[in-house]
């Protein structure tokens, strides 16, 4: 078994952690949270997403968020686009890097962008053509790719079939969402093989979201797999509110401390996230959930206390 010694992380927060915050959050703090994640070494940070202001209220304020952050030389900013509108509205703010976002789940396809898989992939051909001929870089995700919240028989060999289509269309790089949390790492080991057999390595990340606590043990799974690509979201923000009970992606700290501790190299500074993850904990009106964004929040009371 060979680890990665670098593994990219794709930060989650500014996208999947504050689409599902209650509160409505203002622009300027969400410009401030993404230019402190700018400063961390992160080289992907989703920013926002371009999909229909009352599908998700949150991110109505795409366009002035986008145009607004400091955009860090070598760092990039993808957006969500869920259709040909979104792509326009995208560029139009300046983006450069889309994603486009599809699933393995009928049920879950249809609750969440209205469309059957069929429909989202004919969808997205059209947006990934005029991506790609606008010269962006395309991420094309695949949710739901370890269970359904609505039931439905999820397999794998459904997420590779909606993967390749994703690829044929010209993505460059695919991530397999597991948007329940419901994965374990047997299933990793399935899937990833599965998926390996047919798509480069280095074209998949994967995202996993921790509401069952299986996240980071997900992770070490795929990375024993040769993946070298997280998701992953400051302080374990997240979810959609399209899939009931989803909660946070695995949080970046979490990932960042386990990698480090292993001499996984990832160039990005841990206690520049958690100072990210500090400035959002003071604007969400709950606690974070990321486990070491918790210890070092303890400690650093703890030292306080102790002086
Ligand atoms: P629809 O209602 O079927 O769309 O929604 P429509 O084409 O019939 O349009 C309805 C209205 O929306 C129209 O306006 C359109 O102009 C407008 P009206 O005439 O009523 O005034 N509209 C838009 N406005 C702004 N931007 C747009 C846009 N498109 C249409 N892009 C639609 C279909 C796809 C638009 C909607 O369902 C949608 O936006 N869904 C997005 C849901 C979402 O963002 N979910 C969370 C992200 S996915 C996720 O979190 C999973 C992931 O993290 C991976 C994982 O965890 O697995 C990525
Ligand atoms: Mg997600």
């Amino acid at each position: 078994m060979t680890l990665p010694r670098h593994v990219t992380i794709f930060e989650m927060g500014a996208r999947d952690g504050l689409q599902n915050e209650n509160a409505l959050i203002s622009t300027e703090d969400k410009i401030r949270y993404i230019d402190l994640l700018s400063e961390t070494g992160l080289k992907w940070i989703e920013a926002t997403s371009f999909v229909s202001p009352k599908a998700i209220p949150q991110l109505a304020d795409a366009a002035e968020v986008f145009a607004r952050i400091r955009k860090v030389r070598g760092v990039r900013y993808p957006v969500l686009v869920p259709n040909l509108k979104g792509y326009e509205r995208a560029r139009a703010a300046g983006a450069d890097a889309v994603a486009v976002f599809t699933a393995a789940s009928e049920r879950f396809t249809k609750r969440n962008i209205n469309m059957t898989i069929e429909e989202s992939l004919s969808t997205f051909r059209d947006v990934v053509r005029a991506a790609k001929n606008d010269g962006c870089w395309v991420r094309g995700y695949i949710s739901t790719a370890f269970g359904s919240p609505f039931g439905d028989e999820v397999t794998p060999q459904a997420v590779l079939d909606v993967s390749l289509r994703l690829m044929e269309m010209g993505c460059d790089e695919l991530s397999i969402g597991d948007t329940i949390g419901v994965g374990v790492p047997s299933q990793v080991g399935t899937l990833v093989p599965l998926l390996a057999a047919k798509i480069p390595l280095d074209l998949i990340a994967m995202h996993f979201h921790d509401t069952r606590g299986t996240a980071l043990a997900n992770v070490y799974a795929a990375l024993q797999l040769g993946i070298a690509k997280f998701d992953a979201s400051s302080g374990g923000l997240g979810g959609c509110p399209y899939a009931p009970g989803a909660t946070g992606n695995v949080g970046t700290e979490d990932v960042l401390y386990m990698l480090h501790q292993m001499g996984i190299e990832t160039g990005v500074d841990l206690a520049k996230v958690r100072a990210a993850s500090r400035f959002i904990a003071g604007v969400v009106d709950h606690a974070l959930t990321s486990k070491a964004y918790q210890a070092m929040e303890a400690a650093s009371v703890a030292s306080i206390a102790w002086m």
